[in-house]
């Protein structure tokens, strides 16, 4: 469970990450879009009858797949500093708002920054973010991963072939990161969002939530393997398995793991799909739905009240954000379970306030906000409305409004390519002769379209901000 504390320390970086936006996208040109966490059903993607609008979603996701490629492979091996383990192949990342209080030490020479980290206590300093956090970004090195996997793979199903640079991309990727006997990953989060100092250097559960991109990762996978791809071997398929089954085994029986699932809020909503997912990576569809019905039936129930508002979210520094931020997980929960069990019905699954994920957002669209100085977060909804709009339906149209009022070019967004059908007006603008091939983009990718996308760059890096300690 997350303490106020650091509620609000996920509301300094936030802060901090939005202020200077434009060091890491620029307006001027096509930005890399994430999403806090998705599901892209790969029989969806596979069966390719992509809607002729969709044009622009495509052109996306490929830029994205390429642009993120560019900064790839990533290791945990990389990072300039090792676990307090000693073994270099394990993830590591620190409580961000955690501060060093070397005056009771008694060193008589300066100490370097190794030694305050285990010397020194550290202090929570409520609302002040440690900029050496940023020394480690295993966090967002798994965070591009994620997204390379999910976009790259997606890039490949375009281009109806057995290999490509996509799925090339993707095998080195899922091989550095995880396979590699130098660079791979250890299958353990032990070290996740660790506190420092004397009485520190083991992780904390909330550190969990650190791989909730792992969903996107599974998107990929189950898309390589479902168009039969010759880049994913066989011999790397069993690799990815029996490293994901070590993992599943962690998150199972480790405490760390078993306290960020019995967690209420958004943590435990990330916490379940990311277990869903790794049990359809594994070939364990029962699991897979029991992991999703737990959720359901568990946490769930009291994650949406009567009014449509989510409490836990909403008593939060931050709610515009976490309110979207954990409908975003609930909404990957629906779509992994109605993926592995077909039969089953997330959609109109009722909370105990008698509720569904439809209700949830509804509310949300009433919020505005800047009433909680949340202007920048806006687009954070955008992804939900298409989501909830494909899944239930927009019969009178309000979802397109929303979307058409709030972001005209929201048909050059990547998830338009599978919240699909998102039907009516110009958020689906025409931009193909064909579903499976790109258009000749002129409508999409004038001035407007960039100024849109770079409001929705301005919401992602905060979401980025937010993925990172929240
Ligand atoms: C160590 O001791 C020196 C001298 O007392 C002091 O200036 C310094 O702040 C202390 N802490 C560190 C981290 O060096
Ligand atoms: C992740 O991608 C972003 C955007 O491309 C980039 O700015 C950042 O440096 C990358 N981080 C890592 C660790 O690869
Ligand atoms: C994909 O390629 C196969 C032959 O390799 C062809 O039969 C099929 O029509 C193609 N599909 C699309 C959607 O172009
Ligand atoms: C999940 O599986 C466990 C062990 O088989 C079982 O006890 C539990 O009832 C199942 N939960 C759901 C929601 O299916
Ligand atoms: C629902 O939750 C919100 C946010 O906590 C709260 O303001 C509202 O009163 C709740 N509604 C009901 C009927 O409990
Ligand atoms: C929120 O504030 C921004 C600028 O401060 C403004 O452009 C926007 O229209 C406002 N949104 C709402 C819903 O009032
Ligand atoms: C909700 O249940 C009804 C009745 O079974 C069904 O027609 C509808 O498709 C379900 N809604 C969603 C979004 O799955
Ligand atoms: C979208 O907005 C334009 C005006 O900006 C309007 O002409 C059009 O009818 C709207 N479409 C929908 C579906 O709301
Ligand atoms: C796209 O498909 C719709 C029917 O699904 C059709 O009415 C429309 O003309 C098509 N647009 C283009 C540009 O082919
Ligand atoms: C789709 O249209 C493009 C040109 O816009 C063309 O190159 C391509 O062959 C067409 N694909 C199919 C499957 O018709
Ligand atoms: C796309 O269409 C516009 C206007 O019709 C044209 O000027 C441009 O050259 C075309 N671009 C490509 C790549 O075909």
């Amino acid at each position: 469970m997350l303490t106020p504390t650091l509620f609000s320390i996920c509301s300094v970086s936030l802060f901090l990450l939005v202020q200077s936006p434009f060091k890491f996208v620029r307006a001027d040109v096509q930005p890399f879009t994430a999403y806090p966490n998705d599901f892209v059903d790969p029989d969806y993607i596979v069966a390719g009858k992509f809607a002729n609008t969709t044009g622009g979603a495509q052109e996306s996701i490929i830029s994205w797949a390429k642009s993120l490629s560019s900064s790839g492979p990533w290791s945990v091996t990389n990072k300039p500093f090792t676990a307090p383990s000693g073994d270099k192949k394990d993830y590591m990342s620190w409580a961000p708002y955690w501060w060093p209080d070397c005056s009771g030490v008694g060193n008589t020479t300066e100490l370097t920054p190794e030694q305050i980290w285990v010397t020194c206590p550290y202090v929570g300093r409520d609302g002040q973010f440690n900029p050496d956090r940023l020394t480690i970004d295993d966090i967002g090195a798994f965070f591009n991963l994620s997204d390379a996997v999910l976009y790259n793979a997606l890039a490949f199903a375009f281009e109806n072939k057995s290999s490509s640079e996509y799925s090339q991309n993707i095998v080195k990727f899922v091989n550095a990161w995880f396979l590699d006997s130098e660079t791979g990953m250890n299958p353990n989060l032990n070290y996740a969002q660790m506190n420092r100092g004397p009485n520190g250097q083991v992780g904390t559960h909330t550190g969990v939530l650190d791989l909730k991109g792992f969903v996107k990762i599974v998107s990929g996978i189950l898309i390589l393997r479902k168009l039969k791809c010759t880049d994913w071997t066989d011999a790397i398929d069993a690799q990815m398995i029996a490293w994901t089954q070590k993992y599943i085994n962690w998150l199972e029986t480790n405490h760390l793991g078993i306290d960020e699932c019995a967690s209420t809020n958004n943590h435990g909503s990330f916490c379940f799909n990311q277990l869903a997912a790794l049990k359809l990576l594994v070939n364990d569809i029962p699991g897979s739905v029991n992991v999703s019905n737990t959720y359901f039936h568990g946490i769930y129930q009291g994650q949406i009240n009567s009014t449509g508002d989510q409490p836990l979210e909403a008593s939060r520094t931050h709610p515009y954000h976490y309110r979207n931020y954990n409908l975003a997980a609930m909404i990957t929960n629906a779509r992994l379970l109605k993926y592995a069990d077909p039969t089953s019905d997330p959609w109109n699954m009722t909370t105990k306030a008698g509720t569904t994920i439809k209700d949830a957002l509804d509310m949300t669209m009433t919020v505005d906000p800047n009433k909680s100085d949340e202007g920048y977060a806006v687009g954070e909804i955008w992804p939900n409305i298409a989501a909830i709009a494909s899944t239930y339906g927009d019969p009178d149209g309000k979802y397109v409004a929303f979307l058409n009022k709030s972001y005209p070019e929201y048909a050059s967004d990547g998830d338009f390519l599978w919240d699909q059908p998102l039907a009516g007006g110009s958020v689906a603008v025409s931009t193909s002769s064909n579903g499976t091939t790109l258009p000749n983009s002129t409508e999409q990718s004038g001035a407007s379209t960039h100024k849109g996308l770079g409001v929705i760059a301005v919401a992602i890096v905060a979401l980025v901000g937010s993925v990172a300690v929240c």
